[in-house]
């Protein structure tokens, strides 16, 4: 394990599971007076590589979403006198938030900064899956391009179709807003609530788009989750996992999605079944697939890395630089201010913690209610 330290002597104590990018989260740290102790591996540290860098004395710690923070480091961080984690993500399914409210400590995490840099992942690859320039550039790179051809890679136009979007929260709207006004689609959406802010833009897109001789859109939220998987063109997963979305993507539902439907997944791979869509692949070459994220990262199921209509990338929607430094600072913030004692923001604005001074607050603390913050 390797380490570095700023700020050395500060005194507050906060470990950083790895490295992140650029300085404003240091400076954040170290203005409320941390010492801040970061791992400079690249690779994902086991429980106890923790527990040891916690150590006797740590007052915060930032971690991955590739850690699990459950008992035992939330134990381990209170015994060091810990009040307070974030998550460097905006997800937080590896953090058992109930273990760290019962020992009073703060679980943070970033949401707002990843908003459209994940939707812009997801809207890549659903044109990598559609369009196959995963398998094309393969083919030119391998040397195998001969010349053109009136059917080289074929794929499927989205034009004109059906967007269904499972989770339609500020990623899954972001999407929507991207990929469907552009390409006509209809937009059908799942959720548990009504999301009347989405479909009153696609109402005023659409007389807007009607007035300059286009196709009026709808968007309506489907009666269920079936519905929408036997409707759509494209279906794109932005639900968080939770255990009722749990392979919500398997062997049945991949059977009522059309044979040439395209499957996006910037979500959690677990939402997704992936030896049952390795098999739905296999079974169906014209059904296409883009995604991000796998079952069990960084693993693949058997056999997904050898199969064409499979468009794959590491988990990296959320990797631009603005979204990754951002993420840096909301975490950052999330640490500092509880441990000098501020209240967490409410309005979900986040902007005012990117630049200038840092602001008295907390950007997004999940268990804020239950501590009283
Ligand atoms: C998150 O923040 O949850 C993302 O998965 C990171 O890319």
């Amino acid at each position: 394990m390797s380490w570095r330290t700023e700020n050395e002597g500060g005194a507050l104590r906060v470990v950083v599971t790895k490295d992140l990018p650029g300085r404003r989260w240091v400076e954040v740290l170290t203005a409320a007076g941390c010492e801040v102790v970061i791992s400079t591996s690249r690779d994902i540290l086991s429980v106890d590589e923790i527990r040891e860098a916690l150590g006797e004395r740590c007052d915060g710690a930032i971690g991955q979403l590739t850690e699990p923070w459950g008992a035992e480091l939330f134990e381990a961080l209170k015994q060091a006198g810990g009040r307070a984690y974030s998550n460097y993500a905006v997800g937080f399914d590896n953090v058992d938030l109930a273990e760290a409210t019962a020992r009073g400590i703060s679980v943070g995490n970033t949401p707002g900064v990843l908003t459209e840099t994940t939707a812009e992942m997801a809207v890549a690859l659903t044109f990598a899956a559609a369009r196959r320039s995963g398998e094309a550039e393969v083919f030119l790179r391998a040397g195998k391009y001969t010349g053109w051809l009136p059917d080289l890679f074929l794929g499927k136009r989205l034009w004109g179709g059906t967007l269904g979007i499972v989770g339609a929260g500020r990623i899954g709207s972001a999407y929507a807003k991207m990929l469907a006004p552009g390409h006509e689609l209809d937009v059908l959406y799942w959720d548990v609530e009504e999301r009347p802010g989405l479909e009153s833009f696609f109402e005023g897109y659409s007389e807007l788009n009607g007035a300059h001789g286009g196709r009026r859109l709808t968007c309506r939220r489907a009666g269920s989750v079936e519905e929408l998987f036997r409707e759509s063109d494209i279906i794109s997963l932005h639900t968080p996992l939770l255990p009722e979305t749990r392979h919500l993507v398997n062997s049945e539902s991949l059977a009522l999605m059309k044979p040439d439907a395209v499957l996006v997944n910037t979500s959690r791979g677990p939402v997704i079944d992936e030896a049952a869509l390795v098999e739905h692949l296999r079974a169906n070459p014209d059904f296409r697939a883009g995604l991000d994220v796998f079952e069990k990262e960084p693993e693949m199921a058997e056999g997904l890395v050898g199969i064409p209509n499979c468009a794959i990338v590491p988990h990296i929607a959320s990797a631009t630089t603005w979204t990754r430094e951002g993420m840096a600072t909301l975490a950052a913030c999330n640490v500092a201010a509880v441990l000098q004692g501020y209240g967490c923001e409410d309005s979900g604005e986040i902007d005012h913690f990117l630049e200038g001074d840092v602001p008295q607050k907390a950007p997004s603390i999940l268990n804020a209610a239950d501590l009283g913050l």
